[in-house]
Parts: structure tokens; sequence; C-alpha cells
């Protein structure tokens, strides 16, 4: 799948407004990690923001410049429409992920972090071409700042997919922990492409990349959407994902300086 086929794919789901229901609110472990880590009048790129369920929040407390980045239109849309309702227009620029704004933003680089929250590395195809985005978003960090990813965990997530892509796999069309699905949408269905990850897998590609792994955590025990929807839960969840070993979790949260 390319990548102009996972921007329509997007287009869809957050047109729909399932996307939203599913991940009403920032998660908060990923929010805590990223809000101590970001100075005050600091920069974040955030790499698929999305519906900017991290940026703007931190835009408003840490007062940052914020770079969003997305393939979908209908979210580089609504990222434009709420930055303006919010008075955060000035403060938040939002581009695709080839056009000059974004060249721009890598040329001038000093970012604080880069974020690539809830699996947008997992949508890139291709071990490769992961590694040289990781590598071209090095680039842009200022000295001393921070990669921060959202993994999904090969051992929790489609394991049924996993076992239905394995001919695909062992055919060559997709590599080792790729799968492909179908995000079921008012009676029909979007297609996506997701790349699932191991704890080892994760710290070599980013050795590749030229970053080393300071923190490789859970994200979330239970899914995200249940973290999300319900405070609580989220509170519960964020306790118990503090002890437990990263490989339990529905996602891995990873931090990341260049080496
Ligand atoms: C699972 S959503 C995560 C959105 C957001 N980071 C969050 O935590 O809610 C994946 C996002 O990555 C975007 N995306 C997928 N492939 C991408 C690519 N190659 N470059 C930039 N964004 C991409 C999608 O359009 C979508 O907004």
């Amino acid at each position: 799948m390319d990548r102009e086929d996972m921007g329509r794919s997007y287009d869809a789901y957050f047109s729909s407004g399932v996307y939203l229901s599913r991940y009403p609110r920032p998660n908060r472990r990923t929010l805590r990690l990223l809000a101590g880590l970001l100075p005050a009048g600091g920069r974040l790129l955030d790499y698929g923001a999305g519906e900017g369920r991290y940026c703007f929040s931190l835009a408003r407390s840490h007062d940052a410049a914020v770079t969003a980045v997305d393939i979908s239109a209908v979210a580089r849309q609504h990222l434009g429409a709420v930055a303006g309702h919010l008075g955060l227009s000035g403060q938040v620029e939002v581009c695709d992920a080839d056009d000059a704004t974004y060249r721009q933003a890598l040329a001038r680089g000093g970012f604080d972090i880069v974020l690539l929250g809830f699996g947008v590395l997992g949508h890139v195809a291709g071990r490769q071409r992961r590694i040289a985005l990781l590598a071209e978003l090095r680039s842009a960090l200022a000295p001393g700042g921070r990669l921060v990813l959202g993994l999904p965990n090969a051992l929790r997530r489609f394991r049924a997919r996993q076992r239905d892509c394995r001919a695909l796999v062992a055919q060559g069309q997709l590599e080792p922990g790729d799968i492909r699905y179908e995000r079921p949408l008012d009676g029909g269905a979007i297609p996506l492409f997701y790349h699932l990850f191991t704890a080892k897998e994760i710290r070599e590609d980013l050795a590749e990349a030229g970053f080393t792994v300071e923190r490789l955590t859970i994200e979330s025990l239970l899914p995200e959407s249940a973290v999300t929807h319900s405070r609580l839960l989220g509170l519960l969840d964020d306790g118990a994902s503090a002890l437990l070993p990263a490989p339990l979790g529905y996602g891995f949260l990873v931090t990341a300086s260049v080496t």
C-alpha cells in the first residue's frame, strides 16, 4: 500500500468521525512523557499528527511551536481549523509529508521533540523506508532533542491477521511483521497497512537510523481506545504499565536520542 492510498484511507477514517470516537483524548503516559521532555517555548515536530491529540495540548501547556505533518488532507484541514479555533495559527504550522513547508521545517531543524505517536511509523511500508524516514527526522532534532515513538507490539496486536498474512510474507509480498487489514466503516471497510514491532527490532532499526534508545516502556496495557475513553482505566493502566515489562504492552512507548 503506497502513501497516497494510506492518505485516502485515513481521509475516510477521519471524515467518518470514528477515529475521534475511538481515541477521544491523548494517552496520559505519552502526554506526560512529552510534557516532561519539551521545554517551555520549545519546538515539536508531530509527524503523523492526525487530529492533533498531542500537539494542541503541548502548544497550549508549553507555548510550543509545532510543525504538524500528515499525509491525510482531511487531517491537515482539521489541524488547520482547530489551530485557528484555538487561536494557535501562529504557533502551529500544518503540512504534508513532502511539501515545501515540511522540507523547510526539516532544513531549519532545531526540534526539541520529534513525535511519531501511536503507530505512525508502522504505517510506513518497508523496513528500509522506515529507517530512511527516521534518519531524515534525526537531522531535524536540536542538540539534546528526543525522538518519541508509539509503536504496535507484534506480540499483542492483530495476531490472527499476522497468521493470515504469513503466506504473503513467504511469497515476499510483505516483510515479516507486516499485515494488511481493513477497518470496518459505515457498512464498508477501509484498507490499511501496518507493521507490528518487537522490542529487539525497534532497537535495531533505531540503531541503524543513528539513534540510541533511552527508554522503551509500555504505552498502555489495555487497548488505546479503553485508556483514552475512561480516565479511571487510563489511570489504573498507567500505574500497571509502569511496573510490567515492555513486551506485555499493547504498544511500546520509546524515547531515543541521537547516537
Ligand atoms: C494511528 S494514526 C495516529 C495519529 C496521531 N499521531 C495520534 O496519536 O492520534 C496514524 C497517522 O499517521 C498518518 N500517516 C500514515 N502514514 C504516514 C506517512 N507516511 N507520513 C506521515 N503521516 C502518515 C495518518 O494519516 C494518521 O494521521
